[in-house]
């Protein structure tokens, strides 16, 4: 099956084979590689060709979409989520709005504990319904990849049964989906004070299940004070290694929490959060091949101060951006909004965000091989957008929807 989109006002993110960036770092996260009055043609899912309309042979095609002079662009590629929830959270924003802390709310049980309260009082067929009407969302707001977290059950049964969702979820969506043990996210009340029987619980049950069913390629660690100290997480990731699993951290939101130097110990594909860095953060960072994403919805939400994104990449380190969709820190599935605030509070150029949301945040999955670009032979994840005037009326806009339509695997 080929289709061919002609019209497009600019293809963007464009690279030839030989050309290809497996991520876009320091200064060369301002280049956006472009074509003007473009086509594009897809064959069997696939980028197969793309060029200058004045270039546009006679081709054999089945369909033709015209992009009447919108921009086309890779599908975003949000590699943080924990889409998989029982139930929203906006009581906890109403006490926030009158005056308690996250870190408050957590101390007296609330937050992530009540959402795993909800979610082991929850069927698995309910939590598979529900996350998938969030991931329709997903799709319609640009997203063609995705990572989804488990750390709602910290329980054995909990956790597994929201892996077999996201299992699930990657059997019925088109989406690319990536499968996270987020195995420390919080001691539960009963091993609150006794932290050394959850991480057995953790090293000696749960991870054995979680790697016996398949049921994920990352692990993942909230190294924070008042959640896994270093030493607590550096022992998890160390056995998660040990079951094939990748490090991802949680790392550095509230505090400067180790958490970026543990990762990188552990050769983390991801650092994730990074509210709070300093130049030994920086300089760890890039002596390492690990990606620092930043979650700047998590930032807005809880209104905390961003993330030093000119810093990272000033120093010369690839960014990725992300999400974090969660009910508690980040209500929004929107990586469009993610753009927006990556320009208008960190600084960043709307090429700077968009690298950061398409071949970073596929190399913070590691999918960069497959998606993240407009490249021959990379699946064909696309937006097409309404005509807008330039590439940065996209973050520009904050709030409207300048997406016409979303193509995921040439469909
Ligand atoms: O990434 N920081 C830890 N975990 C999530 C929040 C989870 C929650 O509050 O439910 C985050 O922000
Ligand atoms: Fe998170």
């Amino acid at each position: 099956m080929r289709t061919l989109i002609t019209n497009i006002a600019t293809l963007y993110q464009t690279e030839t084979t030989d050309s290809q960036r497996w991520v876009a770092k320091g200064s060369d996260m301002k280049n956006l590689p472009h074509i003007n009055h473009a086509w594009l043609l897809i064959e069997d899912g696939l980028i197969a060709d793309f060029g200058e309309m004045n270039t546009l042979n006679s081709f054999q095609f089945e369909k033709e979409i015209d992009a009447k002079q919108g921009i086309v662009l890779p599908a975003w590629c949000d590699s943080h989520t924990h889409l998989v929830f029982a139930h929203s959270r906006e009581h906890e924003f109403v006490d926030r709005i009158n005056g308690l802390t996250y870190e408050d709310i957590a101390k007296r049980g609330g937050g992530i504990l009540h959402s795993a309260k909800r979610l082991n009082e929850t069927s698995e067929s309910e939590l598979f319904d529900n996350a998938l009407v969030r991931l329709e969302e997903v799709k319609q707001t640009g997203t063609g990849a995705i990572e989804i977290k488990s750390g709602y059950g910290l329980q054995v049964e909990g956790e597994l049964k929201m892996l077999r969702v996201i299992k699930r979820l990657k059997e019925t969506s088109e989406l690319t989906i990536k499968a996270t043990f987020l195995a420390g996210h919080a001691y539960p009340l009963e091993y609150r004070e006794n932290h050394e029987g959850f991480i057995k619980l953790i090293i000696d049950e749960m991870l054995p299940n979680v790697a016996n069913e398949g049921l994920a390629e990352y692990i993942d660690v909230f190294c924070e004070k008042g959640f896994f100290s270093v030493d607590e997480t550096d022992r998890i990731l160390e056995a998660g290694v040990k079951f094939g699993l990748k490090p991802k951290v949680h790392a550095n939101q509230l505090y400067n929490s180790g958490g970026v130097q543990v990762g990188v110990k552990h050769n983390a594909i991801s650092v994730d959060h990074l509210e709070t860095m300093d130049e030994d953060e920086i300089n760890c960072l890039l002596s390492s091949n690990t990606m620092p994403t930043l979650l700047p919805g998590a930032a807005f939400f809880l209104a905390m101060h961003y993330q030093p994104a000119r810093k990272l990449i000033d120093a010369g380190l690839p960014v990725a951006l992300a999400t974090d969709f969660n009910p508690g820190s980040c209500p929004s599935s929107n990586m469009n909004f993610i753009i927006s605030l990556a320009c208008t509070q960190m600084k960043m150029t709307p090429e700077e965000a968009i690298n950061a949301c398409t071949i970073n945040g596929a190399a913070a999955m590691e999918v960069n091989d497959k998606l993240g670009s407009i490249c021959k032979g990379k699946q064909a994840n696309v937006i097409i957008t309404k005509p807008i005037p330039s590439l940065a009326y996209l973050p520009y806009s904050f709030g409207s929807n300048q997406i016409s339509s979303v193509m995921i695997h040439g469909k």
